[in-house]
């Protein structure tokens, strides 16, 4: 009997993969950082072929390092840093340009250029998206605009676009698929209808032969080449990273909330079989798609969280790790009257500003590397509040607790500050790794490796709770310095 799902997790720092074993545990895990590439100010670029390769390595070693033979693993789970854009030629399978990340502006002009037009309402209302340069249509349009030869080449179908999903599964079998989760990402997907959208395509002037086939996010999708691992094994779960976390978190019914605090920071609100079109600059979203049934979420997603912190380290150098942030920050008793907002890409939910950027205010002589700490670890839960008052007023319906997860999920002080300023309790699991869980449980799910949602929302269990502590005078006051500090980042690079 087969004892293991394995999970890959294609993030946007480190490729990972993850076994968990029937109890849903973490039986073992590999993990390695790839390079970012930022050619111009505003610009992120991946190799897509060093993901593949880092992606095969961790693969390799997790099933090594644990002797687990390919013939014990059910099924693949893949989960991926989403909107991420690659372009590659069908018949070679090499890229025909660097990866655009999630976090590249370079498509602002087409995205204003579709508002100008006065298509940003049609836009909303087919794929509960805003017109941003986050998401990988206009993104898929630059590359078609720019790389030399790229348009005729596409007419003739020639070359392939994919999220990082469709780029693993194309180089481990060979389809070209997608599911509804990462479509649903893309400014070219009807959520309503679950299909490509002919309108749209034309609006971004994008030719429907580039684009993978729509497959559910739990079900055998395709099996891998038989040379990978000696044996064909079924991809039987797919689904864009924060909607697995949202799985993984068992955020299963209506009203259920969870925050993933990884390079961004995204918050996701499970709300029913039908999509509800945000009135607070929230985005709608396809959670998964079952055989029978398509969960929709409702999301706000913060651009700066751990990379906020990576700054820290890799741009200040006033820590060697990331883990070291929590005591610098706790050398101090409070941040010192310093904010810091860390819109390094601009703001995303729910401000939507493409030129703003990093901005701190209210330094004084005494400020120290401890208050810059403190005020960067402050600001990834102020983001966050921002995005909780505008789900609130989008669902109209209190939310009891939020459940955590992420790298900085880990940090005690930042989590009681989550809890402090939201005025809602903040709920950590015990397996934090809840993407690529949710990842395993998709696959899991096909394959019969559980039997039900059920019996997996049965595996979730509580590590640690935190109860807000603020006064709620405060919480306001805290919360209008904040606003302030943010309309002073706004705008900035126009
Ligand atoms: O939308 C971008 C998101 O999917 C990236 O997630 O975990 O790689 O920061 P992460």
């Amino acid at each position: 009997m087969t004892k293991f799902i394995l999970a890959i997790d294609q993030g946007t720092t480190s490729s990972r993969a993850i076994l968990f074993d029937r109890a849903g545990h973490i039986h073992g895990a590999a993990q390695q950082e790839f390079r970012q590439f930022f050619p111009q100010p505003g610009w992120v670029e991946h190799d897509a072929n060093e993901i593949w390769q880092s992606q095969c390595a961790v693969i390799d070693e997790v099933l090594r390092t644990n002797t687990v033979p390919a013939t014990d693993i059910a099924a693949i789970g893949i989960t991926n840093q989403r909107e991420t854009t690659v372009l590659w030629d069908r018949a070679t399978g090499e890229p025909v340009a660097p990866a655009i990340v999630w976090q590249d502006r370079r498509s602002t002009p087409c995205c204003e250029a579709l508002r100008a037009a006065g298509h940003e309402a049609l836009f909303q209302q087919k794929t509960g998206l805003v017109l941003d340069a986050y998401f990988s249509g206009p993104k898929l349009k630059w590359l078609l605009d720019n790389v030399p030869g790229a348009r005729a080449r596409a007419d003739k179908g020639e070359l392939a676009f994919g999220t990082v999903d469709s780029w693993l599964i194309f180089k481990m079998s060979g389809k070209h698929l997608t599911d509804p989760s990462n479509a649903a990402r893309t400014l070219m997907f009807n959520i309503h209808t679950g299909q490509w959208d002919d309108e749209l395509l034309a609006l971004l002037d994008i030719p429907a032969g580039l684009l993978p086939a729509i497959v559910p996010s739990s079900g055998v999708a395709a099996h891998t080449d038989a040379s990978l691992f000696g044996v064909a094994l079924p991809i039987a779960g797919i689904a864009g990273d924060q909607q697995a976390a949202t799985f993984g978190q068992a955020c299963h019914s209506p009203g259920m909330a969870k925050n993933t605090y990884g390079t961004g920071c995204f918050m996701l609100m499970h709300t029913g079989q039908a999509a509800t079109i945000s009135q607070n600059k929230l985005i709608s979203t396809i959670g998964w798609s079952l055989p029978n049934q398509t969960d929709y979420l409702l999301e706000g997603s913060v651009f700066m969280a751990g990379a906020a912190i990576q700054w820290l380290r890799d741009g200040l150098g006033i820590i060697e790790h990331a883990d070291q942030v929590e005591d610098l920050a706790l050398a101090v008793p409070d941040n010192g009257g310093v904010l810091f907002v860390p819109a390094f890409a601009g703001l995303g939910a729910p401000h939507w500003d493409a030129y703003a950027r990093g901005t701190m205010v209210g330094m004084t002589r005494g400020t120290n590397k401890s208050h810059i700490a403190r005020a960067t670890l402050e600001s990834i839960a102020l983001q966050s509040a921002d995005v909780l008052d505008a789900m609130q007023a989008d669902a109209a319906m209190p939310l009891t607790q939020l459940r955590v997860d992420g790298g900085c999920a880990r940090n005690n002080l930042l989590m009681q500050f989550q809890a402090d300023i939201l005025g809602v309790p903040v709920v950590r699991p015990v397996v934090t790794e809840t993407t690529a869980l949710g990842a395993a449980f998709l696959a899991g799910l096909a394959v019969g490796f559980w039997a039900s949602q059920e019996e997996i929302a049965a595996q979730w269990q509580m590590e640690r709770r935190f109860d807000p502590a603020m006064a709620a005078d405060e919480r306001v006051q805290r919360m209008g310095e904040w606003r302030r500090a943010v309309e002073r980042s706004r705008a900035w690079s126009q």
